[in-house]
This record gives C-alpha cells, structure tokens and sequence, in this order.
C-alpha cells in the first residue's frame, strides 16, 4: 500500500478564499508526488468548493472530518455518509479526540458512525488513542476479554468483508495531539504492534497522528512501521506540509 498522508484542518481557516489558496499551493506543490497518497479534510463547508476546484488529478483526494450514521431525515445539523459520497467525498475521519471530547462522542455513537460510512463505500479513518477505543466488532475477540464469539457475530452483522477493506486506524495519544510533544517513535511503534494484534483484519493500515513537522514526519513510516500520517496544524503550513508528503514520496 501507497503511504497515506492526511491532513486534519480541523475548525480551519474561516474564509472560503483562504482555503481555496490553502488547497491550491498544496494540489500545485505535491503534482508530481505518485507513490503516496494525500487527502485532504476541510470543514465540511468548503468541501464542494474544494471539489469543484480539482481538475481531477491523483492527489489529494478530499475527506471530511465526521459523518452522522443515518443516511437522511429529522436530524438537524448533521451530514450523512451518503451525502458525503454523493458530493464526490473518498474518505471520512471519524472517532477523533477532540469529537469525543468537545461533542462528547461515545464509542456507541462512534461505532454506528462507522458501520454507515463503511456501508456507504466511503474510507473511514477511525481514530483511537488506546487498544479500548477498538469498536468491538473489529475486534479478534468480538470486544473485551471474554466476550462470546455470538457477540462478534452480532457486531459484525451487516457488514462485509469487502467493507472492512476500506478502513483505516488513526493511533493518536492525546497527549500528542496539538501539544508540539510527539510520541517516541518506538513507542508509537509498541502500540501499532499491540493494535494490529487486536484487530480482526491484519490488513488495516495504521497511521501515526499527533505533533507530526517536517522533521519527524518519516521516522514514523520508516522507523515505526505506519503505513501513513495524520497531520493537523502543519498541514495548515502549505509548505511544511508539501515537504513532508515529498520527502515520504521520495523515500
Ligand atoms: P496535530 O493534530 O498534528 O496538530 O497534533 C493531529 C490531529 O489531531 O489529528
């Protein structure tokens, strides 16, 4: 699998025009990059616009930052999946902290919003900062310790296979995350390896999220083993964000 590099704008920036420019000076900065893949995540807000302006070319495809799980109806304020998908949306992050905390998302709501997406044919990212935030049905012993292989069944009713080919896991330690304090690379390694034990799919890739610059950006593809990275506030840097998705597209 190609890395995968994708920038979180979080609540930013808040003009139509600054994005525009934002998203520009990265399409034109990393045109030639072909071995790795790059998405970006606006605010939901300008994510038609961001469409609208692509030539369609390989990088960078666009995501968005959550999803509700219904599909449409009585649910004021919320985006569905298929919205997303029928906008032109490849991906979705769904699970980040900063939702859990502000918006008090619980893995419930987390687990719901994810079995949409997945059904709808969008890739969801799902961020987890420990092993416990693994939703249940992903996990090899169908949810915590003990639980009955029925349980699984029931979790993963409704779901295929093929399904579970479009996610991705996001490690990102809170304590990382805007903070400019990364987690060590061989410890964000230990938790890659214990989360690809857990899961069901061996295949999921994992990426790394939190604190990441252009100086520390490939030691977490190259030493830690991560299939790709989650980059909030640098990607809001055109160039700090070019250099590190052309540094792993060299490397
Ligand atoms: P950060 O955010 O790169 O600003 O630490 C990462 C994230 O929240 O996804």
């Amino acid at each position: 699998m190609k890395p995968l590099i994708v920038a979180n704008w979080k609540c930013n920036p808040i003009t139509l025009r600054e994005a525009e420019n934002l998203f520009d000076s990265i399409r034109k900065g990393i045109k030639n990059v072909k071995n790795s893949e790059v998405v970006i995540c606006p605010p939901f807000v300008w994510l038609s616009n961001l469409l609208a302006s692509k030539p369609y070319t390989l990088n960078p495809k666009l995501g968005a930052q959550d999803c509700f799980w219904e599909g449409k109806g009585a649910f004021t304020g919320e985006i569905s999946p298929a919205m997303l998908k029928n906008l032109g949306v490849d991906y979705v992050i769904i699970g980040h902290s900063e939702r859990r905390k502000y918006q008090k998302e619980t893995d419930e709501m987390i687990n719901k919003k994810l079995k949409a997406a997945l059904k709808t044919g969008l890739k969801v990212i799902l961020c987890i900062d420990n092993i416990s935030q693994i939703p249940s049905f992903l996990r090899k012993r169908g949810g915590r310790r003990g639980q009955s292989p029925l349980r699984l069944k029931k979790d993963l009713r409704g779901l295929i296979k093929k399904e579970l080919a479009n996610l991705i896991i996001a490690y990102e330690p809170i304590f990382a995350i805007g903070t400019g304090k990364p987690c060590r690379v061989e410890k964000a390694n230990k938790m890659r390896i214990l989360i690809k034990k857990e899961v069901l799919n061996k295949k999921i890739p994992i990426l790394y999220g939190g604190s990441i610059n252009s100086q520390n950006a490939g030691d977490y593809i190259k030493e830690g083993g991560f299939q790709g990275l989650l980059i909030g506030s640098t990607s809001l840097n055109a160039k700090e964000f070019i250099k590190i998705v052309k540094d792993i597209d060299l490397n």
